[in-house]
């Protein structure tokens, strides 16, 4: 399949050039097939939390509510999941959740203060706290994502692609023990080096958690899977590969057999690619950090790749964001297998004219909106 879309193709996207794509794509088959390395007649793209704070439409439902109230209404979260799509026309659409909520489901109490970011308490320390996180029943303590999911499906129709997502079992657990969010880590890493029992079984609780909740999401409509390692970023790679490499195997083989693509986003993660790509995802996430070149280079054609635009570019100006999303493009080059993204989530103080650029420029180069 590769081959031939490298003799196909010659260096240029554009309809009708590429042996091997169906004429008139969809969105949701560009990205379905975009993140599992099959052709397509260009990358499709979405942005990391584009359903929220930089958009003015956002915050207007935002105030009918809590953060987690509105997870919870699966109206609201599927009006803000729709709003990006009806701005800009983005492939696919993220439903609006958040990587807390699983954690909610288990016991614990999540909430969110302006400004403060998440707090998830009482935080776990020992083993006995361990002990009281309790499994759930993702229809019943969660059935208002999959109801969300159904309502962006009728709302957006047949064609668009719908990402579900959940936290990767280490950035969850450092939510846990650390009560919200840190800047070293330090229960979080004092439990993996010290009580490494008890962490293993915190990890082995949250997957457990995490698995029929994924596979509730593609039942109610989700396309494709994401996972969110925001912090795994922050240990070595030998220490992921200790500790982590069970867990998230047994989490992306667990989704892989949902019959989705799954992407694997650990921010912070160059260092460590070709272990994350070893872990068996469809798609790896690189961060802005990681030549697209260098990181096709290490992990060969075994995984797509998403990205990798840096976040903080958006905040210049939209001519300069369209030469930008162009440089990045060419530096992942025409090979099957890009996903286009940012290479992190996008800033609250985005312009919006910014995404937009990143959204019209995408969707010039490839020739189709
Ligand atoms: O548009 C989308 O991507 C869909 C929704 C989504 C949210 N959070 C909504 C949200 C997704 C995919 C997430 C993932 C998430 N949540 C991550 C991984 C991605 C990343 O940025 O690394 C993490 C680490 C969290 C945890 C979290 N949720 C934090 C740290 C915060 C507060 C600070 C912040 O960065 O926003 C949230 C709150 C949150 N989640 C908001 C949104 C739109 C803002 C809440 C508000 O309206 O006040």
């Amino acid at each position: 399949m590769i081959r031939e879309w490298e003799e196909a193709c010659g260096d240029c996207y554009g309809p009708g050039q590429m042996k091997g794509v169906p004429d008139n794509l969809t969105a949701r088959e560009r990205m379905v097939r975009a993140a599992s390395s099959q052709p397509v007649d260009g990358p499709p793209v979405w942005i990391m939390r584009q359903a929220g704070r930089y958009l003015p439409e956002y915050h207007e439902i935002r105030q009918l509510g809590t953060f987690m109230e509105t997870c919870r209404h699966p109206d609201r979260a599927a009006e803000i999941t729709c709003q990006p799509i009806r701005r800009f026309g983005m492939d696919a659409a993220v439903i609006f959740s958040d990587i807390l909520v699983p954690a909610e489901a288990m016991g614990m109490d999540v909430s969110f203060e302006e400004g403060v970011g998440p707090k998830v308490g009482p935080a776990l320390r020992s083993r006995a706290d361990v002990d009281r996180l309790h499994a759930f029943d993702p229809e019943e303590s969660t059935g208002f994502l999959g109801d969300a999911i159904r309502k962006v499906r009728a709302e957006l129709g047949e064609d668009r692609a719908i990402i579900g997502f959940c936290g990767a079992p280490f950035t969850t657990a450092s939510y846990m023990i650390e009560g919200g969010s840190s800047r070293n880590f330090e229960h979080t890493k004092a439990m993996l080096h010290g009580s490494p029992d008890s962490f293993r079984e915190l990890l082995e609780r949250i997957v457990d958690a995490l698995v029929p909740y994924l596979g509730m999401q593609v039942e109610s409509g989700a396309d494709v899977l994401q996972i969110f390692d925001s912090w795994g970023g922050t240990l070595s790679a030998a220490t992921y590969r200790e500790t982590l490499l069970a867990p998230m195997e047994r989490l992306i083989c667990a989704a892989k057999a949902l019959e989705v693509p799954v992407i694997l986003c650990v921010n912070g993660g160059g260092h460590m690619l070709e272990l994350l790509a070893d872990l068996g995802p469809d798609c790896i996430s690189i961060d802005w950090r990681v030549d697209p070149d260098d990181a096709r280079a290490r992990v060969g054609h075994r995984v797509a790749l998403q990205g990798n635009l840096d976040p903080s570019a958006l905040l210049a100006s939209a001519d300069t964001v369209s030469r930008l999303t162009n440089e990045t493009l060419d530096r992942f080059g025409p090979e099957p297998g890009h996903v286009f993204n940012l290479g992190g989530s996008v800033l609250p103080k985005t312009p919006v004219e910014c995404v937009q650029a990143v959204v019209e420029t995408v969707q010039a180069r490839r020739g189709t909106p």
